[in-house]
């Protein structure tokens, strides 16, 4: 073996080092000191270097982060410290209770916390011999894990040397391997187009990508990591830092990539306010974090309190309510809407979601359910975000159970048994039976809705009765019921059937924009039928307008007309209009139309300011844009902090870009659909 000259053993050692310097600059600093170009002719050279002379390859040479060969299996460790995991609280209260139980153990007059964010990712245990990393380990189940050397190595946060001028024997540093969420969504996009099953999500990715057996792919993935402990064998840990405070600031030094959203609290009140400014602050962060984690300051406080079976008694894991969990598909129903759309329906096992209980997601149409190739027994993720109906938004695959089959649409109606149809290009499956029992029932409580006709008192279970005890079949059947009529249903007493008149009467004076809007006529929402009756002036108007005439009303568009004419041709439609009449309902404007209208109506996404943003499937966006005005929202053209939703389509831009930063919530064409259906 040729031996290098020391000039050349000189210029190893200089090339390793500004190599070194320029990744720890680049990856814990985010701070980039060196072109790429620049960077990668040093790496070149000092790789040659190393294929030439072998003996000058140091275990910490920026080379040695990818291995050659990929791993046959991966060998168990024992941690020379086990790995505690932390007690969950889910709020202040919870928080409180954990802080009264540490102070029965041991009550100090005076301490501190540290708020650290609780990355999502999966932890690691790191080993450094004379200042090298010598190891690298997964928790496994906390006294033993993998030994993942290799893998870890590719980390570029992960110093290979640790920047001490005289580092002890040795170090143990443990933290939080993790994956941004760009590149999370890469993987997977990826994975998609080789028609691999995705991961479920950021940390589940990682924890794979840390147990391939092949570094090179692990290399590709870019893990990122985040130190949180330092601890020296044989050491006294308050020698090795005080507070916990000092010992990030330690690992910092030591070349570390450390979250700096660290806080000192003084007081519960100011762990409340870390928590909460952190709940909607991670919505900003390129990273997934799934609570705070809360530390006692004094590395004394900490030893005094000491440990209980399982878990520290000096720190606690403080965890935001779950967005997203797994659960099991129980049953795939079928709903059927007031417009006779068939909507199927995920009945879940009850899973907790950000503060409530879920235990049905919407699948949308067949296109959706065939998408996910969802079926029943699957495990799937569901997820929910604020307000947003629970969506299913993963089926894992590899827990499908056997024989299983793919959900089909039924051909009939579920609820009346007639045909469906779905025509040519649209998603949706429909029921086109007038009298079908749901579509009554929709059309009912709609009619009786607070926009509509404002008829209080018919709820959804008198309205159900009342459809399936055939006492009404059409909503001008309301008109003439009596009191006798609704006091035989079940739960009905004669004092309720005559307040139920009342109302019933009552709406008779509701203005004629309200009763249109009451119709239920396809796209024809609250606002669309108050223009309409600003032009036609009565309901026989309307009924002999031309498609022209309708779409030449300012806001309306060919779509409505068209759907507003064919209503009218419909003879059934006709019936109604007449009994209507009969009964004597508002079907023109009052002269003059200073006629009280009541209380302005309130509609569903009143005060919800939408932006529009890329290209929807669909919907064109002046349609998307009057559909959501017609349900009382704002649309605007710029995302602020004030912006509730960002409608996302194909090629969406900028926008997009500054909705993920502000943490806005992101609709699809199918999500908005159902917001305005819902
Ligand atoms: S301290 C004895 N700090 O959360 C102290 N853990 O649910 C142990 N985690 O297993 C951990 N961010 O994997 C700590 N800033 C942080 C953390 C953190 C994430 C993880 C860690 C631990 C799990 C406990």
């Amino acid at each position: 073996m040729a031996q290098p000259t020391a000039e050349i053993q000189q210029r190893a050692e200089k090339l390793r080092r500004e190599v070194q310097e320029a990744s720890y600059a680049y990856y814990v600093l985010d701070n980039p000191i060196m072109a790429d170009e620049v960077y990668d002719r040093l790496y070149r050279e000092l790789q040659d270097l190393e294929i030439q002379y072998p003996q000058l390859i140091t275990p910490d040479s920026p080379t040695q982060r990818v291995g050659e060969k990929p791993a046959s299996q991966f060998n168990s460790v024992k941690h020379n410290i086990p790995l505690y995991s932390l007690e969950n609280a889910f709020n202040i209260e919870e928080f409180t209770r954990w802080q009264e139980r540490w102070q029965r153990v041991y009550s100090a007059d005076k301490f501190e916390y540290v708020c650290e964010l609780k990355i999502d990712g999966s932890a690691l245990a790191l080993t450094y011999e004379n200042g090298i990393l010598i190891r690298g380990a997964t928790r496994g189940d906390g006294i033993t894990g993998e030994e993942i050397t290799q893998n870890v190595k590719t980390i570029r946060s992960i110093p290979l040397r640790l920047n001490l001028d005289n580092p002890p024997p040795r170090i143990e540093v443990r933290g939080e391997a993790f994956l941004g969420l760009a590149t999370f969504e890469k993987i997977n996009e990826e994975r998609a187009k080789k028609g691999e099953q995705l991961f479920a999500n950021p940390r589940n990715a990682a924890a794979g990508t840390l147990r391939q057996l092949d570094s090179r792919i692990v290399a590709e993935r870019k893990l990122d990591f985040f130190a949180y402990t330092l601890q020296i064998p044989d050491t006294d840990d308050e020698a090795v830092a005080a507070r916990q405070l000092e010992c990030l600031e330690k690992l910092e030094e030591m070349g570390f990539r450390v979250n700096p959203n660290r806080k000192l609290c003084q007081s519960l009140g100011e762990v409340a306010e870390y928590y909460d400014e952190w709940n909607t602050g991670r919505l900003t962060l390129p990273y997934m974090t799934d609570g705070v984690v809360v530390k006692i300051n004094s590395v004394a406080l900490q030893k005094r309190l000491g440990f209980t079976q399982k878990f520290p008694r000096w720190a606690v894991a403080l965890k935001y309510a779950a967005e997203e969990a797994p659960t099991l598909v129980e049953n795939i129903s079928v709903n059927v809407g007031r417009t006779g759309a068939l909507t199927p329906l995920a009945e879940l096992k009850p899973v907790q979601l950000a503060g409530t209980t879920v235990s049905r997601a919407t699948l949308h149409n067949i296109d959706y359910v065939q998408s996910l190739d969802i079926r029943v027994g699957d495990t799937v993720i569901v997820h929910k975000a604020g307000e947003i109906i629970p969506e299913v938004v993963r089926v894992l695959k590899e827990l499908r159970p056997e024989k299983t089959k793919p959900f089909e649409m039924p051909n009939h109606c579920p609820v009346c048994g007639e045909p469906v149809f779905r025509e040519g290009g649209e998603a949706v499956t429909r029921c086109v039976n007038a009298s079908c029992g749901a579509i009554l029932r929709g059309a009912l409580v709609h009619w009786a809705s607070r926009d509509a006709l404002d008829i209080n008192g018919l709820g959804e279970k008198i309205v159900a009765q009342f459809v399936d005890k055939k006492v009404v079949t059409s909503v001008a059947d309301l008109y003439y019921l009596s009191v006798d009529d609704i006091a035989r249903m079940e739960r009905m007493g004669k004092k309720s059937a005559q307040k139920l008149i009342d109302g019933i009467t009552a709406s008779k004076k509701q203005p004629w924009a309200r009763v249109l809007y009451g119709l239920g006529i396809r796209h024809v929402g609250s606002v669309n039928a108050k223009t309409l009756t600003e032009k036609f002036k009565n309901v026989d108007q309307l009924a002999g307008a031309k498609i022209s005439e309708i779409e030449g009303v300012y806001g309306i568009g060919f779509e409505i007309a068209q759907a507003v004419f064919d209503w009218f041709r419909v003879e059934g439609n006709q019936q109604l209009i007449e009994r209507l009449k009969g009964a004597g309902l508002q079907l023109a404007n009052q002269e003059p139309t200073g006629v009280k209208e009541g209380k302005p109506a309130k509609l569903a996404l009143s005060g919800k300011t939408f932006v529009i943003t890329g290209t929807l499937p669909s919907l064109k966006r002046d349609e998307a844009k009057a559909r959501i005005e017609n349900a009382g929202g704002k649309v605007t053209g710029s995302v602020s902090a004030k912006t509730d939703y960002v409608v996302v389509g194909e090629d969406a831009g900028s926008k997009l870009q500054k909705a993920e930063e502000l943490g806005i919530s992101q609709l699809d064409e199918a999500q908005l659909l159902q917001l305005l259906e819902d």
